[in-house]
């Protein structure tokens, strides 16, 4: 007889607003089986945006829940926790979702909930992290992976991958050195949670039952 926990797969939703192309490193994992789930649906806050398509092409249900048709913030907040219950994730994942998320929708997710942002974090949360390491003069920026809280792109690192700052490179050459580091990156963390490694235990990412440095894991050393 089949073993119905062995047969159920993990459900991803991934939450979007643009290109999608860390979208389509998680297809892509899933796909490969790097990730052990499937993304059960794409949502953007947008409406045409080319991740869309992307989830349209890999037959994944998709839909657009703009956040412009609401009155509030919080209206758009509770329209996506009720889609999102609905659904009955084991993880959401935001992939280049540019919509600050008000705590009483994170609070219902907490520990189910991670993010990418271009940057080495604490350093540059918000926006345009890559023309301000520049004009700082950094040397290097890079991406973190984190579980969200309440606190905007302030939730415990998980893995992060730094990226040099060479003399010629602007915003947008910097951006697409990063966005490879984000799609090697963000599958393996997102397989670590899948396989339950990982998890948000007493407000710290925890990796393997040992809590993870403030910058995340190491993350050659944890690539398998
Ligand atoms: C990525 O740089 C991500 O870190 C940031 O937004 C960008 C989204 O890119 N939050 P994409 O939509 O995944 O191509």
């Amino acid at each position: 007889m089949l073993d119905k926990q062995a047969s159920k797969k993990s459900r991803i939703v991934v939450l979007i607003s643009g290109s999608g192309s860390n979208l389509q490193a998680i297809i892509d994992g899933c796909q490969h089986r790097q990730i052990n789930a499937e993304v059960a649906m794409v949502i953007s806050n947008r409406p045409g945006v080319f991740g869309l398509q992307r989830a349209e092409q890999a037959g994944i249900a998709n839909v657009c829940i703009d956040h412009k048709l609401f009155a509030s913030r919080e209206d758009f907040d509770k329209a996506l926790n009720d889609k999102l219950k609905e659904l009955n994730a084991d993880l959401i994942v935001l992939a280049g979702f540019m919509r600050i998320l008000t705590p009483t929708f994170v609070t219902n997710f907490i520990g189910k909930l991670v993010n990418i942002h271009p940057s080495l974090l604490p350093k540059y949360p918000g926006l345009n992290t890559h023309q301000r390491a520049i004009d700082d003069g950094e040397s290097k920026a890079g991406v973190t992976v984190h579980f969200v809280t309440p606190e905007l792109d302030g939730g415990p690192a998980i893995i992060q991958a730094p990226v040099s700052i060479e003399t010629n490179d602007d915003a947008s050459s910097l951006a697409a050195k990063v966005l490879i580091e984000e799609h090697r990156i963000y599958p393996l963390a997102i397989s670590w949670f899948i396989d339950g490694r990982l998890s948000l235990t007493h407000g710290k990412a925890t990796l393997d039952n040992e809590i993870l440095p403030s910058h995340g894991a190491k993350n050659s050393s944890n690539a398998q």
